[in-house]
């Protein structure tokens, strides 16, 4: 059985006050909710106070990154200990926009997650590819790529805790939503390269998320499908209400 996590990628949205207003409201709605796991990923400087206005609750903290060194002359960066030391139990590596405008590629993304591994932070590998790579019939060999970069030399036992999110470029903040079909083709090949590169039994525990405009609207037909295990949610992740709606998906 895979426990549904639905997750919120807050992006370089809300100050301190106004994320602790968010996930005030949360909070208050999600109480009880045993059956999904819900993760909040504000930035960093927010990363501290909201994990400590969750302390002992159903929300887990989640880092947009984190570098892979433990400390240094590394200006800007933040080690996974220091994300570790703010409340923070996992990370978001690899997103597209990190890939897209911050130079990230399949070795650094690699690096961040055996860094978290290493850290006691549960990785987020978010893996996805562009409209253009889509329409020349690259989905696969271009997402698998990134899934396998991203996890060189990672062990069978670390590969059981990572969680990948396919998140297709093109679907990212357009409001184009790749349709459950779309989206349960590539979550069904995402599970066969894991078990390719760990086992069957390991894929079938690996949860994999869809992120690109998930919303009330559409989160229940894609959590339908069998290899959909939760969602990755910008936007819909920024209103209380309309985050609560995709925890309580249907
Ligand atoms: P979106 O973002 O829900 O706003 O499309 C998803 C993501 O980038 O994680």
């Amino acid at each position: 059985m895979r426990k549904p996590v639905i997750a919120g990628n807050w992006k370089m949205h809300n100050t301190i006050s106004e994320a602790l207003d968010l996930v005030r409201g949360v909070k208050s709605q999600v109480e009880g909710v045993t059956d999904v796991e819900i993760i909040v990923s504000p930035v960093y400087t927010a990363l501290a106070s909201v994990a400590a206005e969750l302390k002992g609750s159903n929300i887990n903290v989640a880092s947009q990154n984190i570098f892979w060194e433990e400390k240094g002359a590394f200006t800007g960066e933040i080690a996974p200990n220091m994300i570790t030391d703010a409340g923070c139990t996992h990370a978001i590596i690899g997103h597209s926009e990190r890939r897209q405008y911050f130079g990230e590629t399949d070795e650094t993304v690699n690096k961040r997650v055996k860094a978290a591994l290493a850290a006691g932070l549960v990785p987020i590998l978010c893996v996805g590819e562009t409209l253009q790579e889509r329409d020349a019939g690259n989905t696969i060999s271009v997402v698998g790529t990134q899934l396998k970069g991203g996890l060189v030399d990672i062990s069978a036992e670390d590969m059981a805790k990572i969680i990948v999110a396919y998140e297709p470029v093109w679907a990212i903040g357009t409001g184009k939503t790749a349709t459950p079909d779309m989206a349960e083709d590539v979550h069904k090949q995402i599970r066969s390269i894991v078990a390719e590169i760990s086992d069957a039994a390991i894929a079938d525990g690996t949860r994999i998320l869809y992120g690109g405009s998930v919303k009330p609207e559409n989160v229940d037909e894609l959590m339908a499908q069998p290899d959909i295990d939760g969602a990755l949610v910008g936007g819909a992740a920024l209103k209380a209400d309309s985050f609560v709606r995709l925890v309580k998906f249907e």
